[in-house]
Parts: C-alpha cells; sequence; structure tokens
C-alpha cells in the first residue's frame, strides 16, 4: 500500500468488521457503531497507517492503534456536535439529533475507553511512548475545545489565539497520529518528531479549510450544514482575518456578528467576508502553513519516494471540498 486511498479502504474495511455488544446495552453501542460507520474521510487512521509502513512496513501492527485514533477522532465529534449544536454530520442526523444529548455523552464516553484500549494493543517497545503521546493529545484537544467555547464570547480574540486553539482541538490529533505511526514503524525519536510536526501543521491548513467550507462549501458534499460558525460566533480564521483588516467592512462585520442567529445573519456575514476578501487569506494561510508541513516531512529521514504519499495528502486535503 503506499496511497492515502489504499490505507483508508483498508482501514475502512477493518472499522466495518468491529462489532459491537448488543443486547440490553444497545442502546449504548448501536450509536458508535452509527457513529463509526458513516464514512468519514479516515485521514487520521490513514495517516498513523502510512507512517508506521514508511518507517519500518509494520502496518499490520499498527493496526489498533489506527482503529483507537478513529474511535478518539468520532469520540471528539459526537460531544462536539452537543457543544456546537450540529444536528448534520456527514450527511446525516448526529448522535444527539438521532437520539438525545445523554446518548452523545455516555456512548461518546465508551468510544474514549475503546480507544484508549485500542492504543494500547501496540507492540510492548514502543508501548509507554505511544500512550504517553495519545494522552498528552487528548489533553490538547480538550484544551482546544474549551478555548472553542470560550472564543465564542470573546471579543478581543486574535489570530494568535486562534492558532493555539487550533493547534490544539485540531493539529494535536493529526501530529499524534503521524507521530504514532512513526513509533510503531521504529523511527527515531527525531522523525518521529519531525512526523509529529507535519501532521500538527497539516492540522492547521485542515481546519482553516475546515472554516472555509463552514462558510463557502456546498453542504451536500461537505456533509455539514452551513453557516454553524457564523450563528455560534465562532472566532473561525475567516471572521478573525477579517476584522484584523480594519476599515469599513470590519465595522459592518463587527455589527453583523450581532445579530440574531439565522438565515439573515449568515448571509449578511457571508457577503461581508466575501468583500474583505477572506478567501484569499484562507488560501494564503493553507499554503503556508502546507509549506510548513511539507518542510518538516523533508526534514526525515524518508527518501523523496517515501515522502510522496505525504506531500499528496498535503495536496489533496487542502483542496477538499468534503
Ligand atoms: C472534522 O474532521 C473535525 C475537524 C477537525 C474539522 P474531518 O473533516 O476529518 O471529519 P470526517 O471524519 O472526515 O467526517
Ligand atoms: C472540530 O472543530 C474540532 C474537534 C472536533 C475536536 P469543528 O467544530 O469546526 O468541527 P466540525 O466542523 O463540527 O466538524
Ligand atoms: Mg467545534
Ligand atoms: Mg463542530
Ligand atoms: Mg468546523
Amino acid at each position: 500500500m503506499n496511497k492515502l486511498s489504499d490505507y483508508s479502504a483498508h482501514i475502512e474495511k477493518v472499522l466495518r468488521d468491529i462489532e459491537y455488544p448488543g443486547g440490553v446495552l444497545t442502546s449504548l453501542y448501536e450509536p458508535i457503531s452509527y457513529a463509526m460507520q458513516a464514512g468519514g474521510k479516515r485521514i487520521r487512521p490513514s495517516l498513523l497507517l502510512m507512517a508506521a509502513d514508511s518507517f519500518g512496513l509494520k502496518a499490520e501492527e499498527a493496526e489498533s492503534a489506527a482503529v483507537g485514533i478513529e474511535l478518539f477522532h468520532n469520540f471528539t465529534l459526537l460531544h462536539d456536535d452537543v457543544m456546537d449544536a450540529s444536528d448534520v454530520r456527514r450527511g446525516r442526523p448526529s448522535v444527539h439529533a438521532r437520539w438525545d444529548v445523554n446518548t452523545a455523552i455516555l456512548s461518546g464516553d465508551t468510544m474514549l475507553t475503546l480507544a484508549t484500549q485500542a492504543i494500547c494493543r501496540v507492540p510492548d517497545s514502543c508501548l509507554r511512548e505511544v500512550i504517553d503521546t495519545f494522552n498528552r493529545m487528548a489533553i490538547r484537544v480538550y484544551e482546544g475545545q474549551r478555548l472553542d467555547m470560550d472564543f465564542e464570547t470573546s471579543e478581543d480574540v486574535t489570530l494568535d489565539d486562534y492558532l493555539r486553539m487550533v493547534a490544539d482541538k485540531t493539529g494535536a490529533l493529526l501530529g499524534a497520529s503521524a507521530r504514532i505511526g512513526a513509533l510503531i514503524g521504529g523511527a527515531s525519536e527525531k522523525d518521529a518528531s519531525r512526523m509529529e510536526e507535519y501532521g500538527m501543521m497539516l492540522g492547521l491548513a485542515f481546519q482553516i479549510q475546515d472554516d472555509w467550507l463552514d462558510v463557502f462549501g456546498d453542504p451536500s458534499t461537505f456533509g455539514k450544514p452551513i453557516g454553524g460558525d457564523i450563528n455560534n460566533n465562532k472566532k473561525s480564521y475567516l471572521l478573525l482575518s477579517a476584522l484584523s483588516q480594519e476599515g469599513p467592512e470590519a465595522v459592518a462585520i463587527r455589527e453583523a456578528m450581532k445579530f440574531p442567529a439565522g438565515p439573515g445573519k449568515v448571509t449578511t456575514v457571508t457577503r461581508l467576508f466575501e468583500k474583505a476578501g477572506v478567501s484569499e487569506k484562507c488560501r494564503a494561510a493553507i499554503n503556508s502553513y502546507s509549506k510548513k508541513a511539507l518542510a518538516a516531512l523533508k526534514a526525515t529521514s524518508l527518501s523523496e519516494e517515501a515522502r510522496e504519499p505525504f506531500r499528496l495528502i498535503v495536496e489533496k486535503l487542502t483542496g477538499r471540498k468534503k
């Protein structure tokens, strides 16, 4: 295997074959299989497997960790959709919308523990290092999610604050996926850290693209409703880069952000974003983080040929529509 699509097809099959307990606890496990079989992009487990393969041809030994990473990602999505009041994910009702908030909390908690169990099934030689990476990453995700919520009601969030928040909520998991894969593959500490940096920078570009799609994406392709970030007063890259320019658009956007949530607010703010040229700002930032990801990749001991599939991931994700 050497292409992203090979790895994602492989992990998709592994995830499909997982059997969750039934019986009286169907109410706990059915939402888990619903969430896990909804066809996400599987970027993080694919990245983990690809990194393991590139450093040591041991992808099968990395399978359980890859499953763990995808379980963890989906756990964060169950809780994130409650926090963001998002009723649609991957083109279907999100778990709290299909069942209820208690289900999203408890099935999410269960996914977190299933994730930890799966992560623990790595070879003994790297167990301690992998668990340490996983736990450090998890804390960063919670910190990032906390900052994301706090920023909704804060008026003085800067682009630097945003970058810290996004590095935590999104970059940390992509970075940990690449690092854990490299560790399982037997990479040196230096290479593992550079792969983590690659994943982190990819994550920053990835989240800015996600912010952009939340305003300018096509909901039928993106799988999530458009305008949620505007209605939730999220301090997205779009909003902060528009406000950082000052001038008449920034003043108008500041006013429009005070409108009550609804389609009128979304339309008005979107038009102002267009006037302020935020798409170009996003593109420039995405390009800059993509370059940083590639520089970290180049600093590893991987050959140019071995680096190629990782370069293609950057290309693919930063131009993604879903
Ligand atoms: C969604 O992640 C959460 C973010 C970090 C933006 P993905 O866009 O990878 O979601 P799926 O798993 O492919 O649905
Ligand atoms: C997602 O941020 C970050 C995590 C889930 C940790 P978003 O809130 O932007 O993700 P989506 O857009 O709902 O997928
Ligand atoms: Mg969120
Ligand atoms: Mg969300
Ligand atoms: Mg989003």
